[in-house]
């Protein structure tokens, strides 16, 4: 199955910055047909983007959108129009979550919002370090699954793909900590099997689940050979080039040992 690198360049870069950036991006990441690659500038960088990159090299996704497809909802963006900008859209970021206190209920019509205007949306779940460590794992995440998803019909499921985000593994966090593979593999199952629940087995066994937390070329391999693991969501990372284009390289290295191994 094909891998996913996802960028997320959050706040930085203005337009000038990014188109630079993306420049550098063209001559260092390698294009694989078994990995796709997206980056999620700010919006503002998203239209001049939109007719700098080369679409076989990767795609471009929004880091948030409004619910509302127009009206009277002042500095908001539509997915309406992001449409023709951007492929994808990143719904309920840790950051949008936490910091912008976005509830369930405004995640599931983002996620409808980016689904009827023909977008991806990147449904981002997880816990914190205190809903782990008192041991709320399963009902933490099963229920922003659930609640994203609550909307979602059966034949618009293949359409998302989720990320995993342990929020005291982002490295912007107060203490990012390493999470160890069988900490996602058990996130993984459990995310899978929420899946599978609300939208039959095969659902929950094709459905793409990437990871998300201070992944860097050098534990990349350890984190997408995570049993169940479709990619990565990268933050801090993606806005170093090589860094960037080292991951797309293992992604795509251990999406062709998949496939050897299927045959
Ligand atoms: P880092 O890769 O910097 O930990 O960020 C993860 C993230 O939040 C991506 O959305």
């Amino acid at each position: 199955m094909k891998k996913f690198i996802i960028g997320n360049w959050k706040m930085h870069l203005n337009v000038h910055e990014a188109s630079l950036f993306v420049a550098k991006l063209a001559q260092t990441v390698p294009t694989k047909r078994n990995v796709e690659v997206v980056i999620c500038p700010s919006f503002i960088a998203l239209q001049p983007l939109s007719l700098q990159i080369n679409y076989r090299q990767m795609k471009l996704g929004a880091q948030d959108c409004y619910w509302r497809d127009s009206g009277a909802f002042t500095g908001e963006i539509s997915a309406t129009q992001l449409r023709g900008l951007a492929q994808y859209v990143l719904v309920g970021h840790s950051e949008r979550r936490h910091v912008f206190d976005e509830d369930d209920r405004e995640i599931r019509f983002k996620v409808q919002a980016v689904l009827r205007n023909g977008l991806v949306p990147v449904l981002c779940i997880g816990e914190t370090a205190t809903e782990r460590s008192d041991g709320d794992v399963e009902h933490i995440i099963g229920d922003q699954l659930v609640s994203g998803l609550l909307n979602v019909g059966a034949d618009q499921i293949d359409e998302v793909l989720i990320a995993y985000e342990p929020v005291w593994a982002i490295s912007t966090s107060d203490k990012p900590i390493l999470p160890e593979p069988q900490d996602i593999e058990a996130a993984v199952k459990i995310i899978r099997a929420q899946v599978a629940h609300m939208f039959g087995r095969e659902a929950g066994k094709n459905i793409a689940v990437l990871y998300g937390g201070s992944v860097d070329k050098d534990n990349a391999r350890t984190y997408l050979s995570v049993d169940g693991i479709d990619g990565a969501l990268v933050g801090g990372k993606s806005l170093i080039a090589p860094e960037f284009a080292g991951i797309v390289e293992i992604a795509s290295e251990i999406a062709k040992s998949e496939a050897d191994k299927d045959e």
